[in-house]
């Protein structure tokens, strides 16, 4: 009698403590006779509003009626059900039911476990993986038109060299480089939600990238109404600051198309560390993290959309208004950037982004600004290029600034040069990708002959932060294709004066 004492302490122990829910049915009335401390808790239920509910009424309410269980003696197996809750949620569950038979009375015992987390997790794999794979496209397509951007951005510039300012084809040839321009603003925007499409990071004040946006922004929006609260010792970010500039001015001017009769947007930077416990979706490490918010009191968004925004081409703006791609930049930004964003909107009670970004131990670095105007100089660079047409013309515009120019259609060839010509070559102006030896190969072993050597990477495209890789490993600076002859000839001189 002490033994079964004993087990049925243990049963009716395990019964009650285990991270499962677990009804037992009577299979000829169909009503709950028992149900555990999870099931009850589930169902948000008392154990006394439970016991005699038909079963129904919150276990598999989809086979209301008509239960291939209890009326023809089946099982099931882990299969994926819902379970209903008093206040009409319905939980995803994993269920298994076995038809037992106790005193000799017929009964299905059912335990389930919820899937709430597990599903809430699957989806944000199956977000990810799809991102993943339009960043890859993204990021081939935009690398191949700032080639060819870089090709007809070259070619006016020589164009430009040969005319004077006030003969009408210059105007015109100005014309080609603001459509080239926009052209490369669209790649930028492509290449923002590429995998790991980030460029020159440095240590920064996230505040002062803010005011700068914000003020830019507010400026030609009147009816909107900028609200700034800082954090006075921010954390220092190492983060693309161009980057940073297009994610806020994105967020800005959603707000703005959100608020047709005007409002106000709410900018606020914090210092938080995060713990353990502060589950942060897509966040797994703990630490020191600056939080960006920006809201606005704007129309908002139903649950329906708020799940698609980040989605790359998702607009509600109509056609010819909105790409969509505005908020999937932003996203690809803040996640290359290892943080995170997440949105709160309901419909008319506006819209709230939160950023977390990780913060450094770094501290921020003065930038010394150079003047508008074009640079020359008379050094002499070597300059490495697959493709044909940016090798021709960005030799032509180097030597027009009065550069001494070595072209290498490789880098293979860029060796063979650098080594015969030897002490002579000041600068080195490297694409990153290239058939056969890469960019970050050609760096590699450049360095080994000289190890003092001034690089500059040029590319269409960064592939997996492969540059950020290559500038930590001493290159001196970063040149993003299509670049114009002022910027290339501003970037040489920094790299040349270091
Ligand atoms: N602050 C906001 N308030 C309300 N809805 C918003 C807000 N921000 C984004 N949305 C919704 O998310 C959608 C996607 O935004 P996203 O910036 O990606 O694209 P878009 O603004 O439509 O086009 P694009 O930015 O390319 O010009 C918008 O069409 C809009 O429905
Ligand atoms: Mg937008």
């Amino acid at each position: 009698e002490k033994k079964l004492k004993e087990s049925t302490g243990l049963i009716s122990a395990i019964f009650e403590h285990v991270e499962a829910g677990i009804v037992l049915i009577d299979s000829a009335t169909h009503t709950i006779v028992n149900a555990n401390r999870m099931a009850v808790e589930m169902c948000g239920a008392t154990k006394e509003a439970l016991i005699g509910k038909i079963c129904h009424k919150y276990i598999c309410p989809a086979a209301a009626g008509d239960c291939p269980l209890t009326d023809c003696g089946q099982s099931i197996d882990k299969a994926e059900q819902v379970l209903l809750t008093t206040d009409g949620r319905e939980i995803p569950v994993l269920k298994t039911a076995v038809p037992v038979r106790i005193a000799e009375r017929d009964y299905l015992l059912e335990s389930f476990i919820d899937m709430t987390e597990r599903k809430r997790l699957e989806s944000q794999l199956l977000q990810a993986q799809k991102m993943e794979a339009i960043g890859t496209l993204a990021g081939g397509i935009a690398h191949d038109f700032n080639n060819i951007l870089m090709g007809i951005q070259g070619i006016a510039s020589l164009m430009m060299l040969d005319f004077d300012p006030s003969q009408p084809q210059y105007e015109r040839l100005k014309l080609i480089e603001d459509q080239v321009k926009r052209g490369a603003d669209l790649t930028k925007q492509l290449l923002g939600f590429a995998r790991g499409g980030r460029y020159e990071v440095k240590p920064t004040n996230i505040n002062e990238i803010i005011e700068k946006s914000s003020s830019m922004f507010g400026r030609t929006r009147k009816e909107i109404a900028v609200h700034r609260k800082y954090e006075k010792d921010i954390w220092t970010l190492e983060v693309d600051q161009g980057q940073m500039e297009q994610v806020f001015l994105n967020l800005y001017v959603n707000a703005w198309q959100a608020m047709p009769g005007g409002g106000s947007i709410y900018l606020e930077t914090q210092n938080v560390v995060l713990e353990e416990h502060d589950h942060l979706p897509g966040l797994n490490r703990p630490g020191r993290y600056v939080k960006v918010s920006v809201s606005d009191t704007g129309m908002g968004m139903d649950e329906k959309t708020r799940e698609r925004i980040f989605d790359p081409f998702f607009t509600t703006k109509g056609i010819g208004r909105g790409t969509g791609l505005g908020l999937a930049m932003v996203y690809g930004i803040i996640k290359g950037h290892g943080g995170v964003i997440h949105v709160y909107s309901e419909p008319g009670h506006g819209t709230t982004f939160h950023i977390h970004l990780p913060a450094s131990e770094k501290s921020v670095v003065k930038e010394k600004t150079v003047s508008g105007a074009i640079l020359k100089g008379t050094e002499t660079i070597l300059l490495v290029d697959d493709e044909k047409m940016v090798l021709e013309v960005s030799k032509e515009i180097l030597e027009s600034l009065g550069y001494r120019v070595f072209a290498a259609g490789s880098g293979q060839e860029a060796i063979g040069v650098y080594m015969e010509k030897k002490g002579r070559i000041d600068l080195v102006i490297l694409d990153m990708i290239m058939p056969g030896m890469s960019g970050g190969e050609t760096f590699d072993r450049l360095r080994e002959i000289h190890p003092g050597i001034a690089v500059l990477l040029s590319s269409g495209y960064s592939v997996n932060g492969q540059a950020q890789e290559i500038l930590d490993r001493g290159c001196r600076g970063f040149l993003q294709k299509p670049f114009t002859t002022e910027i290339l000839s501003k970037k040489i001189r920094e790299t040349l004066n270091v």
